[in-house]
This record gives C-alpha cells, sequence and structure tokens, in this order.
C-alpha cells in the first residue's frame, strides 16, 4: 500500500543521470535529480541566492552548480559549498517503488 505523504512525481526512466527533471508538487516547484552513481534527490528548482533555475546546473560529484554565479549545493543536504549562496537549498524525501519514483512534499528537516 502506498505511503500518503508521497506523491508519484516520474518514472525511474525519466530521471536521466547528470539531467535534472523539473517537477511540481504540492505547489512547489522542484528538481529530481539522479546523480552519476544513481542515487536520487529532490531539491529546490532555485538558488537560495537570487532564485536563479538549477534547472540547467551541472550535476558532479553529489552536487549541483548554479549555472548564474557558481554556488554548488550538496544535493543530500541542499547546503551550499561556497559563496556567494549562504543559505541552503530545501531537500525532500524520495523513494522508488519499481519504476515509480516518489517525493514527499515536506521538506528534511522543515
Ligand atoms: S543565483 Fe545561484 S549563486 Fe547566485
Amino acid at each position: 500500500m502506498n505511503d500518503p505523504d508521497f506523491h508519484p512525481v516520474a518514472t525511474r526512466d525519466e530521471v536521466r543521470p547528470g539531467v535534472p527533471l523539473r517537477i511540481r508538487l504540492a505547489g512547489r516547484r522542484l528538481l529530481l535529480v539522479r546523480t552519476p552513481d544513481d542515487r536520487l534527490h529532490a531539491v529546490d528548482e532555485f538558488c537560495s541566492h537570487e532564485e536563479a533555475t538549477l534547472a540547467n546546473g551541472a550535476v558532479k560529484d553529489g552536487c549541483i552548480a548554479c549555472p548564474l554565479h557558481g554556488s554548488r549545493f550538496d544535493l543530500a543536504t541542499g547546503r551550499p559549498l561556497e559563496a556567494p549562496a549562504t543559505e541552503p537549498l530545501r531537500v525532500y524525501p524520495v523513494k522508488v517503488e519499481g519504476n515509480q519514483v516518489l517525493v514527499c512534499p515536506e521538506p528534511i528537516d522543515a
């Protein structure tokens, strides 16, 4: 039986490694990111610095880089690893059931 807190957002095949996928969930704009080592993360779509979209950000070493000013964010924790961003991205719980990817709209540690 499905956990009601998790919502299906994509199939696993739709999330290509290193290519962030935009999703909308409970009025929020998020990115679903699959790292090259096959981990799935859901984070806010917009950078915490100046609201630039991270949808075109480079994904490398478990991080996503903001295309505007270059801050990198740890995808597991949302923390910025360098300036100019100082605030973390919100990170959302993700789980996989079969080929379905599900995300909870309540951020971790919210
Ligand atoms: S908008 Fe992302 S680092 Fe400035």
